[in-house]
């Protein structure tokens, strides 16, 4: 008897939003009647395809209880880390009795609030046949500059870089071993990044650019204009 591949999301949403300057971390900030954590469970609860979304949540937050979402019946909450990369692998732990290796499970950052089903279909159906995953991303539409101090010593091969987003689709197994193994190397600033350190080379999916990351406060109303104007 095979058993059906399952898809698994996992949420980190431990940080602090530094850069964000609030008075709280930005995922509880308020976004077109919704917190934004509350945007992005609730856009990913209703793509339909997960299990289960494991939440990577500080133990010192205060804030998670009170959402009505942390009760969901598909979502767990996990206790958050240092960093993102352990916050995840802290998630991914929280499923290991109801994942198995060859599920496959989509991370995708609880600061990115604006993300569809559209893109969420297209990483899946681009990827289930894969046999390492891989990630949204977007190409730059700016010319790169290497810079040293504030001289430029070169421009980059714009058609060689791409911007990494979420959701990154790896499987269970694989990316909680990469994960494992990477444990407190500061490089690795994202899933794929985990895997490429393994040698394997994920592939890059062209996702939309609404998907943005609540990162800085202008960020807020522009996600609400993506809000807006989103139909799918
Ligand atoms: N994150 C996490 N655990 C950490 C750090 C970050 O789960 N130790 C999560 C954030 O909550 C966010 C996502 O990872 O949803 C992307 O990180 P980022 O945009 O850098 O968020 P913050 O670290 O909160 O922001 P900043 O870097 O400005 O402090
Ligand atoms: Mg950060």
């Amino acid at each position: 008897m095979t058993t059906a591949i399952k898809f698994w999301a996992v949420v980190p949403a431990a940080g602090v939003g530094k850069r964000m300057n609030a008075d709280r971390p930005k995922q509880y900030l308020e976004l077109a009647g919704k917190t934004v954590i509350e945007h992005t469970l609730l856009r990913l609860l209703s793509a339909n395809v997960f299990t289960a979304v494991a939440v990577a949540i500080s133990k010192e937050d205060p804030y998670w209880p009170e959402l009505e979402v942390s009760g969901h019946e598909q979502v767990i909450t996990a206790d958050g880390g240092k960093e993102r990369a352990d916050s995840v692998l802290s998630a991914l732990k929280s499923i290991r009795d109801l994942a198995s290796d060859e599920d496959w499970v989509l991370v995708h950052d609880a600061a990115r609030p604006c993300i569809t089903a559209t893109d969420i279909n297209l990483l899946i159906d681009t990827l289930r046949a894969d046999e390492v995953g891989g990630i949204l991303a977007l190409s730059s539409h700016d010319t790169l500059k290497d810079v040293q101090g504030k001289n430029i010593v070169g421009t980059l091969d714009r058609s060689h870089i791409w911007r990494a987003l979420t959701p990154q689709m790896f499987k269970y197994g694989s990316l909680k071993n990469a994960l494992e193994i990477a444990e407190g190397n500061p490089a690795i600033t994202d899933e794929a990044s985990a895997l490429e350190l393994q040698g394997l080379q994920p592939k890059i999916v062209e996702g939309r650019p609404d998907n943005i990351k609540i990162t800085r406060p202008e960020d807020l109303a522009l996600a609400q204009f993506y809000m807006e104007h989103q139909n799918d």
